[in-house]
């Protein structure tokens, strides 16, 4: 994987469900190669932004493109990586295959041996051959991972993806994306529920309110890299969580009368 990750631009993008004004004139660029997290309050918008910006989600209203074209026809090029919440493997394949197939249809030679390094280096080398059945939650999330890396896509789009994880695979799952971020020029637009993490992988960190669901900050992120757990563990990293705990605070709907 060597071409470089595409810019995003999404202007005045606005998502309505029926009476819900899911995105409500969301504009955001990401630059080619950039690392943008995104965090906000569970309903506000956060994998109904993603979806929309891998054309899996039409607009309301507003546009979207990447690299210049539509959302579909990035995602049609297979130059977009995509990790939701909810894992969707192809249950009659196993985990080997799941990770090989979905390049495979992008047109790339499938590269199993190089898919079975990446299954064991995620610490799944006892369920390689194993189907989705078979697998725990969080192993699912991890094959859905490393089948997104696997892809060879210039941009990668994460929602949650390491929501299921437990604490020590999580930064363990982070640190190897971080890895191979560094060593490509792929775009990442992450979401999350965890400010830490935001911190840890984002240049920038969205943050967002809901009803309606907009974006009410843009954080850089003043941390150098390459970062990792000793990161954690600094002053300056301690004053950027606390800053974009503050933001979501304050965005914060009051809470109903009782
Ligand atoms: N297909 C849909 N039909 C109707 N309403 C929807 C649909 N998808 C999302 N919504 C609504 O749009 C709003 C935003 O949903 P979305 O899933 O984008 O939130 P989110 O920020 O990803 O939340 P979470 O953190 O819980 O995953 C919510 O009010 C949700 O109920
Ligand atoms: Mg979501």
């Amino acid at each position: 994987m060597s071409h470089r990750g595409a810019a995003i631009d999404v202007r005045e993008l606005t998502v309505r469900f029926e009476d819900v004004l899911a995105l409500d004139s969301v504009s955001l660029s990401v630059d080619a190669g950039e690392f943008v997290t995104v965090v906000g309050p569970s309903g506000c918008g956060k994998t109904t932004l993603l979806r929309s910006v891998g054309g899996l989600q039409s607009p309301t209203g507003g546009e979207i493109s990447v690299d210049g074209a539509a959302p579909e026809s990035a995602q049609a090029a297979g130059e977009l990586g995509v990790v939701f919440q909810s894992q969707t493997l192809f249950p009659w394949k196993t985990a080997l295959e799941n990770v090989t197939f979905l390049r495979e249809l992008a047109g790339r030679e499938p590269e199993p041996d190089r898919a079975r390094q990446r299954l064991v280096a995620a610490g799944l080398g006892d369920a390689v051959d194993a189907y989705p059945r078979e697998l725990s939650g969080g192993m699912r999330q991890r094959v859905a991972i490393v089948r997104a890396m696997h892809l060879g896509a210039s941009t990668l789009l994460m929602d949650e993806p390491f929501g299921e994880l437990d604490e020590l695979t999580r930064y363990d799952m982070a640190a190897s994306l971080l890895d191979s971020w560094r060593d490509t020029d792929r775009t990442v637009l992450f979401v999350t529920h965890s400010v830490p993490e935001a911190v840890l992988l984002g240049d920038r960190v969205v943050v967002m309110a809901d009803s309606p669901g907009r974006i009410v900050d843009r954080v850089p992120v003043a941390l150098s890299r390459p970062r990792d757990e000793a990161t954690m563990d600094t002053a300056a990293f301690a004053d950027q969580v606390a800053e974009i705990r503050q933001v979501l605070r304050q965005n914060r709907p009051a809470e109903p009368d009782r």
